[in-house]
């Protein structure tokens, strides 16, 4: 039962995980050192009942440690913010509970329709989420810090693991605030770079690369990647994060418009979330998965491998690799060769 009984109360528990976020009681801990509970609700600004619900679920989820009569921080959390990467997971719960969380409860009825019927908890009438964003500017911070977070937890790899010694042009399509962009630009001194952004989210592309200090060598061109040609002479395109939210029919569309944009002996790079082909894990690309399937777009998820390496070969590309990323989150890159005629 202990199994069930967390999924079960899987939501109570992400409640603790985001209030223990929101009103910083770990970053309390962490940077005081171990607090008896009426300092801490002191210093919290809350009520005698209210702490003590807060200290009982962090303890008993293992995020707060009680011993004696004083709670202290976790050893993980203490070594996540040791490790510089604390901030990360923390844009990663503001995510869940700001965007996703509403419309996860529409997740059923999305398998039935087969569609994203959890955008409605999102004000606004565009098709997508994206499209959306631009017209609640507290969601569109939350999210875009989150991607920021999200990419930052691996892209370290993607910058390692791409040679782009010899490539001048890379197109990243959906590039979002640039965080990609702007690790590969800082990494390949030669390389200029594209990023494609619907109109409504270019202008605050435009503004982070700025802010980085990188115009001259990391440009925006705004338009609708399924809608609008890519720019041509590319030797790198980039989907990153990107081919989750579609269907495998669009994202064989786009791949294909990648080719059509390569030169001979380009390459077309897929970073996202992989499942295995299995089809029974990892455990949090499947619930990610509930995300991509009730909210951002008609139809994604956190594809097997096979999966994307089937839309490449039918979109043209015939030498295709994996490079599966260490850590936590389900990361993988595949990076697919358009060979020379
Ligand atoms: C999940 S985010 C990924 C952002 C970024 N690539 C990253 O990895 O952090 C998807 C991005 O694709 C952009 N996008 C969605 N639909 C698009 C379209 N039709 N054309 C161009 N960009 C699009 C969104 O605005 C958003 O910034």
């Amino acid at each position: 039962m202990d199994r069930l009984s967390f999924i079960l109360f899987g939501h109570a528990a992400f409640q603790y995980l985001n209030a223990a976020c929101e009103l910083g009681v770990l970053d309390l801990l962490a940077e005081r050192g171990p607090l008896p509970e009426e300092e801490i609700r002191t210093r919290l600004e809350l009520e005698e009942r209210a702490c003590a619900v807060l200290l009982l679920g962090c303890t008993a989820l293992g995020l707060t440690v009680k011993e004696g009569g004083h709670y202290r921080v976790a050893d993980l959390v203490a070594s996540l913010r040791a490790g510089g990467t604390w901030q990360n997971i923390k844009d990663t719960v503001a995510f869940e509970q700001h965007v996703v969380y509403e419309g996860q409860a529409d997740f059923t009825e999305s398998l039935q329709r087969n569609s994203n019927v959890g955008l409605r908890r999102i004000p606004g009438d565009e098709p997508d989420l994206y499209q959306r964003l631009s017209g609640n500017p507290r969601l569109e911070s939350v999210f875009y810090r989150y991607m920021k977070s999200w990419s930052e937890l691996a892209n370290s790899h993607l910058v390692h693991t791409l040679d782009l010694g010899n490539a001048h042009r890379l197109l990243d399509c959906g590039g979002g605030d640039a965080v990609n962009a702007l690790a590969l630009a800082r990494h390949n001194p030669a390389l200029q770079i594209t990023v494609l952004e619907i109109p409504s989210s270019a202008e605050m592309t435009a503004a982070r690369i700025a802010r980085a200090g990188l115009s001259d060598r990391v440009g925006v061109q705004p338009g609708d990647m399924f809608a609008d040609p890519f720019p041509t002479g590319m030797d790198c395109v980039l989907f990153a994060h990107q081919l989750v939210i579609w269907t495998p029919e669009q994202n064989t569309a786009l791949l294909r418009k990648a080719y059509s944009a390569l030169e001979p002996g380009g390459r077309v790079v897929i970073f996202n979330s992989m499942s295995n082909d299995e089809g029974d894990g990892p455990l949090v690309a499947a619930l990610d998965s509930v995300y991509f399937a009730a909210l951002p777009a008609e139809g994604g998820m956190i594809y097997p491998w096979r999966v994307h390496e089937r839309c490449l070969r039918d979109a043209g590309f015939t030498a295709v690799e994996r490079h599966p990323v260490p850590g936590w989150t389900p990361h993988g890159i595949i990076v697919a060769t358009k060979e020379a005629a």
